[in-house]
């Protein structure tokens, strides 16, 4: 479903992505770890084309990116992303925030396009907020709202980066609730979370990246009891060891 081969970013002279190879095939989910600027966010990034890159190929369901125009802006509706923030529009609904894409770029009719974000907040659990607007409601409905967003599109592949790291803690779990629902029902997934439980429990696959190069790309299991890395066992240490 993704396939990077040789891909390489550079920001000035700091090189962030260093002859990236990767394939995820239709329903893995892959939780990406590794220490803070070690090229996680711009990893995910361009793979929806929020970054181009300077070498290399990136493709979705077997299509390579396409530079710009109309073409980019189906890719961009086939791959969706949620990002810390939950960047909602203030001044709509929740249900507005919901019906706004796939009208605009799909040319829903309003009452299906209203039906269907019914139906997905319904399925993020929380049918019951529709008619409210974001700044009224918790962290954790917040993005709820935006993954129901971002579904409304009917994306191929789920991009997560740090979805639940500006939540309180207590809100933590029903976002990724709704993500552990979504990898079952078999979405392609790219999570990079610092949630180890739920790396565990729904990870077909951990990627570690340091300093913009893949340094592990193995099994939950395998990675949390037997890394093959120092900088991996590193990093396990410093974030389990609390
Ligand atoms: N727009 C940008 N311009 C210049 N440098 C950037 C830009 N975005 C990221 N970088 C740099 O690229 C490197 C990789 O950043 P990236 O955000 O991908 O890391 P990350 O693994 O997501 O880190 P974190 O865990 O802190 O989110 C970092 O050194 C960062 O400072
Ligand atoms: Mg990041």
């Amino acid at each position: 479903m993704i396939s990077m081969a040789s891909v390489n970013k550079h920001y000035g002279s700091l090189h962030v992505l260093r002859d990236i190879s990767l394939e995820v095939p239709a329903g893995q989910v892959v939780v990406m770890l590794g220490p803070s600027g070690s090229g996680k966010s711009t990893l995910c990034r361009t793979i929806n084309r929020l970054e181009p890159i300077d070498s290399g190929t990136i493709a979705v369901d077997g299509r390579p990116l396409p530079a710009e125009g109309r073409a980019l802006a189906t890719l961009r509706s086939e791959v969706g992303m949620v990002f810390q923030q939950f960047n909602l529009f203030a001044h709509k609904t929740v249900i507005e925030n919901v019906m706004l894409a796939p009208m605009k770029v799909r040319k829903l009719r309003k009452a299906e396009a209203r039906r269907h974000a019914e139906a997905l907040l319904d399925r993020v659990g929380i049918a019951n907020q529709a008619d409210k607007y974001p700044g009224q409601l918790s962290g954790g409905q917040q993005q709820r709202v935006a993954i129901a967003r971002s579904l409304a599109m009917e994306p191929k592949v789920m991009l997560f980066d740090e979805p639940t790291s500006a939540l309180d803690p207590e809100m933590v779990g029903e976002v990724l609730d709704v993500m552990v629902g979504l990898a079952k029902e078999g979405m392609t997934m790219i999570v990079v979370t610092h949630e180890m439980g739920f790396a565990r429990k729904a990870a077909d696959r951990i990627i570690f990246m340091a300093d913009g190069v893949i340094v592990e790309d193995t099994d939950p299991e395998t990675f949390f009891t037997a890394p093959s890395s120092d900088r991996a066992k590193d990093f396990l240490s410093k974030i389990l060891g609390h």
